[in-house]
């Protein structure tokens, strides 16, 4: 397949293992976005305000986001925190909670509450070990910790290393990873560690983050190299690289009132999911930085939906669902953003403007 050029792609429903789906009335707008995108497994992140610490507030949550998108299956996290203790991940596996999520002190939205000392939660992996929850990562420093000339996600991943070595059998995901040592760091690893990539980070770097409020978000995206090794890394299909969007909504208001470099950090990517996967990997066959063969229906099979649902030890797609999605050319573009009907509530979509393909979703 020639994918700058292919009018019609046919795929089985795509699994995005990092969504914020937010509260109140953002979550109201945003989670419907779940299934336009072409997505009907996602994994939801607990960085709330408060953050979900206990087991009936994240099932709580569950049943708030099944009311706002009907026939998504939402995979649920807690938000790794002092109270999660080897007894709660025990609760929580038994309540079906998938993953934990470990935010570094400070590095992210919403992450105040989140972990100043690793050490002190090894009782929780271990009873997450036991149990077979996944530890879901976002492996960044604080500014402060980073050496000079280091980004604060390569100065994270000797932490990565240290946690796999420690626990082997923990399933450990590296969040939105986006530079090549990290993508080297995982792949160094065993079965046990896996990475998601993002859509964005597939098609961003420091240069449009820098200086465009709806292209800012942690990770920061980085060099062309390093955005090239994730597009190489999709191509090349490797199970342990799958996607996870961290589409990550703020309201528009937020990002355009923000003075420069001061916007909050997230890029919105949700309504658009797998047309942006495939505009970033269009880019790069255009920069010929893979060739133009080099996407496959397989290779993207693999990586927006096999190769999540297998880390996860979920069923196959084809045992969960009669449908697939299809993906027309039929001159379609981005809108500006998404708005309630009350035009109370509006995000700005990544990649406004562009031209994207149209996506049905159709009996198999
Ligand atoms: C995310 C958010 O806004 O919740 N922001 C982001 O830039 N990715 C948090 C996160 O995933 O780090
Ligand atoms: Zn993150
Ligand atoms: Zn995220």
């Amino acid at each position: 397949m020639h994918l700058r050029t292919v009018e019609r792609i046919e795929l089985p429903p795509a699994a995005d293992m990092h969504v914020h789906m937010r509260q109140g009335d953002l979550m109201k707008l945003v989670a419907p976005t779940v299934v336009q995108g072409g997505v009907d497994t996602a994994f939801v992140m607990p960085n709330l305000v408060p953050p979900l610490t206990t087991v009936e507030r994240v099932l709580e949550y569950k049943k708030e986001l099944e009311a706002a998108a009907p026939g998504v299956n939402f995979l649920m996290s807690l938000f790794l925190h002092p109270t999660i203790t080897p007894e709660v991940i025990e609760k929580a596996s038994a309540a079906g909670i998938t993953g934990v999520k470990l935010y570094p002190q400070g590095v992210t939205t919403n992450s105040d509450a989140g972990v100043a000392d690793m050490k002190a939660f090894y009782d929780t992996f271990s009873a997450m070990e036991k149990h077979d929850m996944v530890l879901n990562i976002h492996g960044e420093v604080l500014e402060s910790l980073a050496p000079k000339g280091t980004t604060l996600e390569e100065a994270f991943l000797p932490t990565l290393q240290s946690l796999h070595e420690r626990f082997p059998k923990l399933r450990i995901i590296l969040e939105h990873c986006s530079t090549a040592a990290a993508v080297e760091a995982v792949k160094a690893c065993g079965p046990t560690v896996a990475a998601t990539i993002t859509a964005h980070h597939l098609y961003l770097t420091e240069t449009d983050a820098c200086c465009n409020p709806f292209a800012f978000c942690k990770p920061i995206p980085k060099k062309a190299t390093d955005r090239d090794v994730l597009i190489r890394t999709v191509a090349e299909g490797n199970p342990k690289f799958f996607f996870g969007s961290d589409s990550a909504p703020h309201l528009l208001h937020t990002k355009t009132d923000a003075e420069p470099g001061k916007a909050p950090a997230g890029v919105f990517t949700q309504p658009f999911a797998t047309q942006l996967v495939l505009l970033g990997l269009q880019d790069g066959i255009a920069r010929g930085e893979i060739a133009e063969d080099a996407i496959s229906e397989e290779t993207l099979a693999n990586f927006l939906s096999h190769y999540g649902r297998k880390f996860y030890k979920l069923p196959e797609v084809s045992a969960t669902s009669t449908k697939k999605i299809v993906l027309v050319r039929e001159g379609a573009k981005i809108p500006q953003s998404v708005r309630s009907a009350d035009g109370s509530v509006e995000v700005g979509n990544s990649r406004a403007g562009d031209e994207v393909f149209t996506l049905k979703w159709e009996e198999k």
